[in-house]
């Protein structure tokens, strides 16, 4: 007979950051408080308050972190988890244009090391790293659900597919 789990306690676990929340403005506040009240639990509105705070910041930076747990009346763990766990929320600074070059098996098998090296040849960067000027941030990042035109990256929000290394020149090389 198996036991139902009916009440997960977190651990203990209060983590001071040294820092003041971050503050918003009022139209910032009054879009927050829209997407919470679009869920009858609060913590539901996570990733939507996440994108905001990334939006406002830049990345989530640790008063952006503080302020979620405040507002979502969680722990710091608790968004840290969430913003370690998707590849789509910065815990680090980026630069303007951030590409994220699928390297899962379709994209694997149909050349995305090739793009990772292209990008990284021409823009003079490693994985990880951000181009001086602060234009171009390069990462790898697990299948993105576009595999069947591999290979592909990311670009903020914008899917760029069936990569070859002219078409990644003309991508990068028109950006504004
Ligand atoms: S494997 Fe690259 S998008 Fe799925």
């Amino acid at each position: 007979m198996s036991t139902q789990i009916v009440n997960i306690q977190p651990l203990s676990q209060p983590v001071n950051l040294g820092v003041e929340p971050a503050k918003f403005s009022p139209q910032v506040e009054a879009e927050i408080d829209r997407h919470l009240a679009k869920y009858p639990v609060m913590r539901s509105a996570i990733l939507p308050l996440m994108f905001i705070v990334q939006r406002e910041r830049g990345y989530l930076d640790p008063p952006g972190v503080l302020y979620l747990a405040n507002r979502l009346k969680l722990r710091v763990t608790d968004i840290w988890e969430v913003a370690t766990f998707y590849s789509m929320i910065h815990t680090q600074p980026v630069g303007k244009y951030h590409i994220q070059v699928c390297k899962t098996l379709s994209c694997k098998i149909m050349g995305a090391g090739k793009v990772t090296e292209h990008c990284s040849q021409k823009l003079g960067i490693k994985v990880g790293e951000t181009t001086a000027d602060g234009r171009f941030t390069l990462s790898e990042v697990e299948c993105l659900g576009s595999c069947g035109t591999a290979p592909m990256f990311q670009i903020g929000f914008d899917y760029h597919e069936n990569l070859t290394p002219e078409k990644i020149d003309q991508i990068l090389d028109k950006l504004p």
